[in-house]
């Protein structure tokens, strides 16, 4: 039986034959004079590493290490961020003038984004309610007129982790339809809602994930598509010849290390106590009217004039995120949590702004 994801992958993908990089065709030698690279190292500044032969194609042991992390035997690739794999996925699964993803707004940006930039149709079906949730029949029957659907979980810019039971009633009722892509960059701050395990179960199931959050590594660009084999055939046909950085590469297995990972959590539960202690802030202002419940490292509020409290924190030299462009999200401001001090400054300013209003 033919998988779903080579009924979606278009002929022009199918026929392709990925770029034969040096690193990919590999090989045994002793003088390596087949890349067209420096032989001998050049150190400029500080750094004392080599950089002057290519990187791995597929860097392996990141993948490895980071199917350690997530408890997963499905594929992993690394990408040079969440953003690469979202342009990467509508790039190998949809043809340009013809196909449609599904989002479901308001919700991040880049998948209608790198749609638009490939002239592929985005159909949305929006969030409902206060909390958010997810349109499941909504979803379903959009899927049967596009290829990938996007949910975003825990969701930016709303906050709130999408239901597993949702996500599974629309990875049962897709099954013949689309992949159904999860990006869970914000999941560390809620780790219990990962969906990554269902893919064994699921193979139209495709999860996105980034260093750029929680591991606090936004500079290095490293991100991961994990996915059934059936869909990496594909994807990794069109990755780019030399996906990461060696610099990159070794700043990232550090990250993935035992001791790596246990500093991340760390950083992570401090972040999560300066958040609820932000929350708690919150509630003594009039002004604001609703705090959205966040599982993520911001916070949504929806305030009685969003943009006057936007241009007000600017002004105190705190730039946060002004969300009215989106008419759900009319009078609201997302703002990011930093340290325990930054949040203090927020709430100084915040009382300002509340004695004068
Ligand atoms: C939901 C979501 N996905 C992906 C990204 C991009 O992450 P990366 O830095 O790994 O490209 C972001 C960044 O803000 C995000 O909020």
């Amino acid at each position: 039986m033919s998988s779903i994801a080579s009924t979606l992958a278009p002929e022009a993908i199918k026929k392709l034959i990925p770029y034969q990089s040096a690193r990919r065709i590999g090989g045994a030698g002793r003088v390596w004079l087949n890349a067209n690279e420096l032989e001998h190292a050049v150190h400029y500044g500080e750094s004392s590493q080599n950089f002057n032969r290519y990187p791995d194609f597929l860097p392996h042991d990141i993948a490895r290490a980071y199917q350690d992390y997530c408890q997963v035997t499905s594929p992993v690739v690394a990408v040079r961020g969440a953003d690469e794999a979202i342009d990467l996925l509508i790039r190998t699964f949809c043809q340009p003038g013809k196909d449609k993803i599904v989002v479901c707004s308001p919700t991040y940006a880049m998948y209608e984004f790198c749609a638009d930039a490939l002239a592929i149709e985005t159909l949305h079906v929006p969030l409902v309610g206060d909390a958010f949730e997810l349109d499941t029949q909504g979803v379903i029957a959009a899927a049967k007129q596009a290829n990938l659907v996007f949910l975003c979980s825990p969701n930016n810019p709303t906050g709130n982790p999408l239901s597993q039971q949702a996500i599974i009633e629309i990875l049962e009722g897709t099954q013949q339809d689309a992949l159904v892509v999860v990006d869970e960059a914000y999941i560390e701050f809620e780790i219990d809602q990962s969906v990554a395990a269902l893919i064994a179960r699921y193979p139209n199931l495709v999860v996105i994930r980034t260093l750029s959050k929680a591991f606090g590594l936004a500079a290095v660009r490293c991100g991961f598509i994990i996915a059934d084999e059936s869909v990496m055939e594909y994807v990794a046909k069109l990755i780019p010849p030399y996906p990461m950085p060696d610099s990159s590469a070794t700043i990232v297995l550090d990250a993935l290390s035992e001791q790596g990972l246990h500093k991340m959590r760390t950083v992570t539960n401090q972040l999560i106590e300066t958040r609820d202690w932000f929350i708690s802030q919150l509630g003594q202002y009039d002004f604001i009217e609703k705090i959205y419940p966040s599982a993520t490292n911001f916070v949504l509020l929806r305030t009685r004039a969003g943009e006057t409290l936007f241009a007000y924190l600017l002004k105190q030299g705190i730039v946060t995120r002004n969300q009215s462009h989106d008419p759900a999200l009319r009078d609201c401001v997302r703002i990011t949590i930093g340290s325990q001090h930054s949040m203090q400054e927020v709430v100084a300013a915040l009382n300002e702004y509340s004695s004068q209003s």
